[in-house]
Protein backbone atom coordinates (compact mmCIF):
# COMPACT_ATOMS: atom_id res chain seq x y z
CA UNK A 1 0.00 0.00 0.00
CA UNK A 2 1.36 3.31 -0.95
CA UNK A 3 -0.08 6.67 0.78
CA UNK A 4 0.31 9.73 -1.41
CA UNK A 5 -0.99 13.21 -1.92
CA UNK A 6 -4.84 13.80 -4.04
CA UNK A 7 -4.33 15.37 -7.08
CA UNK A 8 -7.09 16.90 -9.05
CA UNK A 9 -6.85 14.11 -11.54
CA UNK A 10 -8.07 11.90 -8.63
CA UNK A 11 -11.37 13.96 -8.26
CA UNK A 12 -13.51 11.42 -10.38
CA UNK A 13 -12.50 7.91 -9.20
CA UNK A 14 -12.72 9.43 -5.01
CA UNK A 15 -16.10 10.61 -5.86
CA UNK A 16 -16.71 7.15 -7.01
CA UNK A 17 -15.25 5.13 -4.03
CA UNK A 18 -17.38 7.58 -1.95
CA UNK A 19 -20.61 6.79 -3.37
CA UNK A 20 -19.19 3.02 -3.80
CA UNK A 21 -18.36 2.85 0.09
CA UNK A 22 -21.35 4.52 1.48
CA UNK A 23 -23.93 2.50 -0.82
CA UNK A 24 -22.22 -0.74 0.30
CA UNK A 25 -21.10 -0.40 3.13
CA UNK A 26 -22.79 2.27 5.28
CA UNK A 27 -26.20 0.58 4.08
CA UNK A 28 -25.07 -1.52 6.94
CA UNK A 29 -26.02 1.11 9.24
CA UNK A 30 -28.27 3.71 7.49
CA UNK A 31 -31.59 3.19 5.52
CA UNK A 32 -31.58 2.88 1.65
CA UNK A 33 -33.06 6.52 1.44
CA UNK A 34 -29.95 7.82 3.78
CA UNK A 35 -27.54 6.71 1.56
CA UNK A 36 -28.97 7.95 -1.48
CA UNK A 37 -28.95 11.16 0.29
CA UNK A 38 -26.06 10.99 1.39
CA UNK A 39 -24.08 9.74 -1.63
CA UNK A 40 -26.31 10.87 -4.55
CA UNK A 41 -26.29 9.84 -8.10
CA UNK A 42 -25.32 13.06 -9.01
CA UNK A 43 -23.08 14.66 -6.52
CA UNK A 44 -21.53 18.33 -7.09
CA UNK A 45 -18.65 18.07 -9.04
CA UNK A 46 -17.60 21.64 -8.97
CA UNK A 47 -18.33 21.36 -4.53
CA UNK A 48 -16.06 18.30 -4.06
CA UNK A 49 -13.50 19.71 -6.17
CA UNK A 50 -13.00 22.82 -4.43
CA UNK A 51 -13.10 21.20 -1.13
CA UNK A 52 -10.54 18.72 -2.12
CA UNK A 53 -8.59 21.96 -3.28
CA UNK A 54 -9.21 23.71 0.37
CA UNK A 55 -7.37 21.05 2.83
CA UNK A 56 -4.47 18.43 2.51
CA UNK A 57 -5.89 14.81 1.16
CA UNK A 58 -4.32 11.84 1.01
CA UNK A 59 -4.90 8.31 -1.27
CA UNK A 60 -4.05 5.08 -0.22
CA UNK A 61 -2.88 3.09 -3.09
CA UNK A 62 -3.48 -0.54 -3.82
CA UNK A 63 -1.44 -1.97 -6.96
CA UNK A 64 -2.63 1.11 -8.47
CA UNK A 65 -6.20 1.28 -7.53
CA UNK A 66 -7.39 4.17 -5.25
CA UNK A 67 -8.58 2.08 -1.79
CA UNK A 68 -9.41 4.98 0.07
CA UNK A 69 -8.80 8.38 1.12
CA UNK A 70 -8.99 10.80 4.12
CA UNK A 71 -8.51 14.78 5.05
CA UNK A 72 -7.15 16.77 7.80
CA UNK A 73 -8.45 20.39 8.12
CA UNK A 74 -6.49 23.19 9.75
CA UNK A 75 -8.11 22.94 13.39
CA UNK A 76 -7.77 19.09 13.35
CA UNK A 77 -11.30 18.19 11.86
CA UNK A 78 -11.03 14.87 9.91
CA UNK A 79 -14.04 15.20 7.75
CA UNK A 80 -13.50 12.33 5.14
CA UNK A 81 -12.40 8.70 5.92
CA UNK A 82 -13.62 6.59 2.88
CA UNK A 83 -12.31 2.51 1.76
CA UNK A 84 -13.54 1.26 -1.09
CA UNK A 85 -16.00 -2.12 -0.60
CA UNK A 86 -13.11 -4.10 -1.83
CA UNK A 87 -10.27 -3.02 0.36
CA UNK A 88 -11.60 -3.53 3.79
CA UNK A 89 -10.12 -4.43 6.32
CA UNK A 90 -6.78 -4.64 4.77
CA UNK A 91 -5.22 -1.50 7.19
CA UNK A 92 -5.64 1.07 4.45
CA UNK A 93 -7.93 3.20 6.90
CA UNK A 94 -5.19 2.68 9.58
CA UNK A 95 -2.92 4.39 7.17
CA UNK A 96 -4.86 7.05 5.99
CA UNK A 97 -5.16 8.30 9.93
CA UNK A 98 -2.08 7.66 10.77
CA UNK A 99 -0.82 10.09 7.80
CA UNK A 100 -3.00 12.67 8.92
CA UNK A 101 -2.55 11.98 12.73
CA UNK A 102 1.53 12.99 11.19
CA UNK A 103 0.73 15.79 9.36
CA UNK A 104 -1.23 17.32 12.70
CA UNK A 105 1.73 16.58 14.96
CA UNK A 106 3.84 18.31 12.54
CA UNK A 107 1.17 21.31 12.39
CA UNK A 108 1.34 21.21 16.37
CA UNK A 109 -2.28 20.63 16.72
CA UNK A 110 -2.88 19.05 20.24
CA UNK A 111 -6.36 17.35 18.85
CA UNK A 112 -8.31 15.15 15.62
CA UNK A 113 -11.53 15.21 15.82
CA UNK A 114 -14.81 13.79 13.59
CA UNK A 115 -18.10 13.04 12.93
CA UNK A 116 -18.05 9.51 12.31
CA UNK A 117 -20.58 7.34 11.28
CA UNK A 118 -22.33 4.73 13.00
CA UNK A 119 -20.15 2.33 10.56
CA UNK A 120 -17.02 4.36 11.69
CA UNK A 121 -17.18 4.59 15.52
CA UNK A 122 -15.62 1.29 16.09
CA UNK A 123 -12.63 2.16 14.05
CA UNK A 124 -12.21 5.33 15.71
CA UNK A 125 -12.61 3.89 18.81
CA UNK A 126 -10.04 1.06 17.64
CA UNK A 127 -7.56 4.50 17.04
CA UNK A 128 -8.04 6.10 20.36
CA UNK A 129 -10.50 8.67 20.01
CA UNK A 130 -13.38 8.72 22.26
CA UNK A 131 -17.20 9.95 22.11
CA UNK A 132 -18.22 13.25 22.43
CA UNK A 133 -21.56 13.04 22.02
CA UNK A 134 -24.41 11.54 19.45
CA UNK A 135 -25.65 14.13 17.21
CA UNK A 136 -28.77 14.27 14.74
CA UNK A 137 -27.26 16.11 11.47
CA UNK A 138 -29.78 17.15 8.69
CA UNK A 139 -28.01 16.82 4.99
CA UNK A 140 -30.33 17.38 2.11
CA UNK A 141 -33.62 17.46 4.03
CA UNK A 142 -32.63 13.99 5.91
CA UNK A 143 -31.76 13.29 9.16
CA UNK A 144 -28.84 11.14 10.02
CA UNK A 145 -27.07 10.15 13.50
CA UNK A 146 -23.33 10.25 14.15
CA UNK A 147 -20.62 10.49 16.66
CA UNK A 148 -19.06 13.81 17.73
CA UNK A 149 -15.49 12.30 18.59
CA UNK A 150 -12.02 13.36 19.60
CA UNK A 151 -8.38 12.31 19.92
CA UNK A 152 -6.04 14.19 21.98
CA UNK A 153 -2.53 14.42 20.62
CA UNK A 154 0.61 13.91 22.80
C1 LIG B 1 -14.70 2.69 8.81
C2 LIG B 1 -13.73 2.40 7.67
C3 LIG B 1 -13.14 3.70 7.16
C4 LIG B 1 -12.62 1.47 8.21
O1 LIG B 1 -11.67 1.23 7.16
P1 LIG B 1 -10.71 -0.06 7.10
O2 LIG B 1 -9.60 0.22 6.13
O3 LIG B 1 -11.52 -1.28 6.85
O4 LIG B 1 -10.11 -0.08 8.58
P2 LIG B 1 -8.76 -0.80 9.06
O5 LIG B 1 -8.58 -2.06 8.27
O6 LIG B 1 -7.62 0.17 9.05
O7 LIG B 1 -9.15 -1.17 10.57
C5 LIG B 1 -8.43 -0.72 11.69
C6 LIG B 1 -8.98 -1.32 12.96
O8 LIG B 1 -10.33 -0.90 13.17
C7 LIG B 1 -11.18 -2.02 13.29
N1 LIG B 1 -12.45 -1.77 12.60
C8 LIG B 1 -12.64 -1.18 11.40
N2 LIG B 1 -13.96 -1.15 11.10
C9 LIG B 1 -14.59 -1.76 12.14
C10 LIG B 1 -15.94 -2.05 12.44
N3 LIG B 1 -16.94 -1.70 11.63
N4 LIG B 1 -16.23 -2.69 13.59
C11 LIG B 1 -15.25 -3.05 14.44
N5 LIG B 1 -13.93 -2.81 14.23
C12 LIG B 1 -13.62 -2.16 13.09
C13 LIG B 1 -10.45 -3.14 12.56
O9 LIG B 1 -10.86 -4.39 13.02
C14 LIG B 1 -9.02 -2.85 12.90
O10 LIG B 1 -8.73 -3.34 14.19
P3 LIG B 1 -7.31 -4.05 14.52
O11 LIG B 1 -6.32 -2.92 14.53
O12 LIG B 1 -7.53 -4.68 15.83
O13 LIG B 1 -7.04 -5.03 13.42
C15 LIG B 1 -14.44 1.65 6.51
O14 LIG B 1 -15.14 0.55 7.03
C16 LIG B 1 -15.40 2.47 5.67
O15 LIG B 1 -15.01 3.01 4.63
N6 LIG B 1 -16.71 2.53 6.07
C17 LIG B 1 -17.78 3.13 5.28
C18 LIG B 1 -17.66 4.60 5.10
C19 LIG B 1 -17.83 5.40 6.35
O16 LIG B 1 -18.80 5.29 7.07
N7 LIG B 1 -16.83 6.26 6.56
C20 LIG B 1 -16.76 7.14 7.69
C21 LIG B 1 -17.51 8.40 7.49
S1 LIG B 1 -17.33 9.35 8.97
Amino acid sequence: MRIRRYAPADLDAVMDLFRESVRRIAIRDYSEAQVKVWAPDEPDRERWAARRASRPTWIAEIDGDIAGFTDLEPDGYVDMMFVHPDHQGKGVASALLETAESEAARLGLDRLYTEASITARPFFERKGFRVIAPQTVSLRGMDFINYRMEKRLA
